[in-house]
């Protein structure tokens, strides 16, 4: 498991967020060091992150991002051809924006350290409907190679509890194969039975062959959801690579 620095415009492309969106009450769960509650705070957003990382040792978190993103540069810039570049242009300026992320992150977790929570799916810190808009952006799905079925759905649930209108995931492609998510169409169905309907959006943002498509689950109509058991959480390492060690 790494942790990224996606930024606020690569958020809105992302998750198609429109001015109205940005006027709501989001959150986005996992933040990593992304800067979308940096920025989107900037702009008179109500946005608070949660993310397992958050916790003892929060403080280092922006400086071990940057010293990461520098590592990843050679590693992206020798296998250029293995991504998409329609959004980024090339390998410089794709690590330029993912550094400019991490400092923001690490400017705004010093400055207003309330809006980023320590917490875990599928265990969130936070009361039901407590978020208009919930955004969950390379975690689900793109770790599916890691993380069970049982921890999709138990997750994509307890995002669905916290938001009162919709949850937005993206990519629905595995970052180990850019291939889509094999048991997606089972817990589209799932969720379905559950009162939460779901669709699939194309949107004008992809990194990885293939990976143009946000997951959208509609949750204003929905009734009760069941909780998570309790162990069902999954807790992956996060690896430094540029430490050469998972940090526990
Ligand atoms: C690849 S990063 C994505 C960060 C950010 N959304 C972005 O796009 O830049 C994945 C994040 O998932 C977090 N994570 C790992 N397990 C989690 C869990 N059970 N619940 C919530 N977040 C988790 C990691 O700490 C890491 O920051």
């Amino acid at each position: 498991m790494l942790v990224s620095a996606r930024s606020f415009d690569e958020y809105r492309a992302m998750f198609a967020l429109t001015d109205d969106d940005l006027g709501l009450r989001v959150l986005d769960c996992p933040g990593g060091a992304a800067s979308f509650v940096a920025e989107a705070g900037a702009r008179g957003t109500d946005a608070v992150a949660v993310d397992p990382q958050y916790g003892e040792g929060r403080d280092l978190l922006g400086t071990l991002a940057l010293r990461e993103i520098e590592h990843k540069h050679a590693d992206v810039a020798d296998n250029a051809e293995r991504f998409v570049w329609d959004w980024f242009g090339g390998p410089e300026r794709y690590t330029r924006l993912r550094a400019a992320s991490a400092r923001a992150f690490a400017a705004d977790l010093a400055a207003r350290p309330d809006r980023y929570v320590a917490g875990s799916l599928p265990h969130l810190p936070f009361e039901d409907r407590s978020f208009d808009l919930v955004l969950s952006s390379h975690l689900l799905f793109s770790y599916g190679a890691q993380l069970s079925e049982e921890f999709h759905l138990s997750a994509l649930i307890d995002l669905a509890r916290v938001a009162r209108r919709e949850v937005r995931l993206f990519p629905v492609v595995l970052h180990t194969s850019d291939r889509r998510y094999a048991a997606l169409d089972r817990l589209r169905a799932e969720l379905a039975a559950l009162g939460v309907p779901s669709r699939l959006d194309r949107v004008d943002y992809a990194f990885q062959p293939g990976g143009d498509e946000a997951l959208v689950l509609d949750v204003r109509a929905r009734g009760p959801l069941p909780t998570a058991r309790p162990g069902s959480g999954a807790h992956y390492p996060v690896r430094w690579r540029h430490l050469g060690v998972p940090s526990a």
